[in-house]
């Protein structure tokens, strides 16, 4: 086993973090557009609306809008064969909740797709990467709302045939699993919990709706081509038991619970035993089940899983092991953000999706979020980012050539540098690109190649046979 020919190689970013114009062309305010930038430890602020004098990092971005052609002919440079990116959905649908959609919105993606395909990288596309209209979170509750659903189809159907002959590879939701471990899933599905909700069933409640919607969209992107690959996304966070205590290896079993939650019934088409313990586990009574939806649940399941990873954490039988990852693992190094840095955390977490669902799987986001100051004659020697990219790749390729894992492609995050989601912070990079601003959202924007640049170029020439440092 080795690596295959089409092996597809590339970059990921999402629309709110890189393309700015945040009312250009028609567009409507998105759940982003609201959220200012903050920095390490401090939470983002969230407003109900954009206030004069606040800086939101989503309005600009990296003005990708703007600057597309130049920042994909960089990638072509590299050799990318693919680039994933995601539909900014109120660009399409202002509101969301339209009966048509917006034309300009719609010509832009013909663009940027035309764009990409002229230099033979194929576009990966997520459907939902963060990007909730806002006024459907205004108006209607967010994926509390069963009526998201809808919207969301028209949105998914509306994209699938415009884009019929530009796109194969789509995702429905980024890291969907998230909105059950976040304390308020906010970027993945809107939602801020209001004053005497219970925060579990809101959860469920949402989770429920936002499968249907996956599952809609999968059903409907099968009909419009049938040689679509659509995929879920999952955060996939490794965990290890804290020690050999049989009480702390359940206690890892447990951790994973929410996260298969997720992928079971998007893979396997129904809620499963582990789903039914998990919710008793939340204390939840049940999900609002309506007719036809076990019918969805079964012909809308995916055709790859696509993930994202970026640390392990340790569960122990000790606190709290169902909500808050911890990552305090004695064996790991952390990044200046305090991940933990474990690339046999990924060998190990493909092994396990794959031995769970026998389905191809994508690694689509992966990288290492650090600050880069170029040395005197102005580049940015980022050896620790080698490091981390190769060490990964290297545990990525183990899966594929020992454990015989079906693995599809790899698009480490952030290939140029954008907003960061957690902290909206610029100075978290990722790039093999540096982009020219500040947290404060000042500088030229002007764009460099950093030293990793060129690994990642021969990395791809080379389909990850020689991933050394340069
Ligand atoms: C993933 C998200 O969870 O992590 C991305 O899908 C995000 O949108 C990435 O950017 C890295 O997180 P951060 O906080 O460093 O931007």
């Amino acid at each position: 086993m080795a690596l295959p020919d089409d092996f597809l190689w590339g970059g990921a970013t999402a629309a709110n973090q890189m393309e700015g114009a945040y009312l250009a062309g028609g567009k409507g305010l998105s759940i982003a557009d609201v959220e200012m930038g903050s920095r390490h430890g401090v939470p983002r602020e969230i407003h109900d609306a954009v206030h004069a004098g606040s800086y939101y990092p989503s309005h600009e971005g990296i003005d990708f809008y703007h600057r597309y052609r130049e920042d994909i002919a960089l990638m072509a440079e590299m050799g990318f064969t693919c680039f994933r990116l995601s539909i900014n959905w109120p660009r399409i649908f202002p509101n969301g909740d339209e009966a048509e959609p917006n034309e300009e919105g719609l010509a832009f993606y013909d663009h940027v797709f035309d764009e990409l395909l002229a230099h033979g990288i194929q576009p990966v596309v997520t459907l939902s990467h963060y990007e909730t209209p806002l006024h459907l979170v205004q108006e209607y509750g967010s994926w509390r709302n069963r009526a998201l659903i809808d919207h969301f189809a028209r949105f998914a159907e509306t994209v699938f045939r415009r884009y019929r002959d530009k796109v194969t590879y789509w995702m429905t939701f980024n890291e969907i699993n998230e909105t059950m471990n976040q304390a308020e899933p906010y970027h993945q599905a809107g939602i801020r919990l209001q004053p005497g909700e219970r925060a579990e069933e809101v959860k469920v409640r949402a989770s429920h709706h936002m499968l249907l919607a996956s599952a809609r969209a999968v059903q409907i992107g099968h009909e419009v081509n049938p040689a679509f690959k659509i995929g879920c996304m999952v955060q996939y966070p490794t965990t290890y038991a804290r020690t050999c205590d049989p009480r702390d290896v359940l206690a890892q079993r447990f951790h994973m619970m929410p996260d298969y939650y997720y992928t079971d019934v998007i893979c396997r088409g129904r809620y499963t035993n582990l789903c039914r313990a998990q919710l008793k586990r939340l204390g939840v009574a049940g999900i609002p089940f309506e007719k036809g939806d076990c019918e969805l649940l079964a012909a809308g399941t995916v055709d790859f899983i696509a993930l994202s990873y970026y640390f392990s954490s340790v569960a122990s039988s000790t606190g709290d092991d169902r909500i808050g990852v911890k990552r305090d693992n004695p064996y790991l190094e952390r990044s200046a953000w305090d991940w933990p840095i474990d690339p046999m955390g990924l060998r190990i977490g493909l092994n396990e999706l794959y031995d769970r669902y026998q389905m191809p799987l994508f690694v689509v986001e992966n990288g290492l979020g650090a600050i880069d100051t170029p040395n005197r004659d102005g580049i940015i020697e980022d050896d620790y980012r080698i490091s981390y990219l190769s060490s990964h790749i290297e545990a990525l390729k183990a899966a594929v050539e020992l454990d015989f894992v079906d693995v599809i492609g790899y698009t480490s995050w952030g290939p140029i540098d954008i907003v960061s989601v957690g902290t909206g912070e610029m100075r978290k990079r990722y790039g093999f690109i540096y982009v020219d601003k500040d947290d404060e959202g000042h500088g030229t924007l002007a764009r460099t190649r950093k030293k990793s640049f060129s690994w990642y170029r021969r990395v791809i020439a080379t389909n990850g046979a020689d991933i050394s440092p340069l």
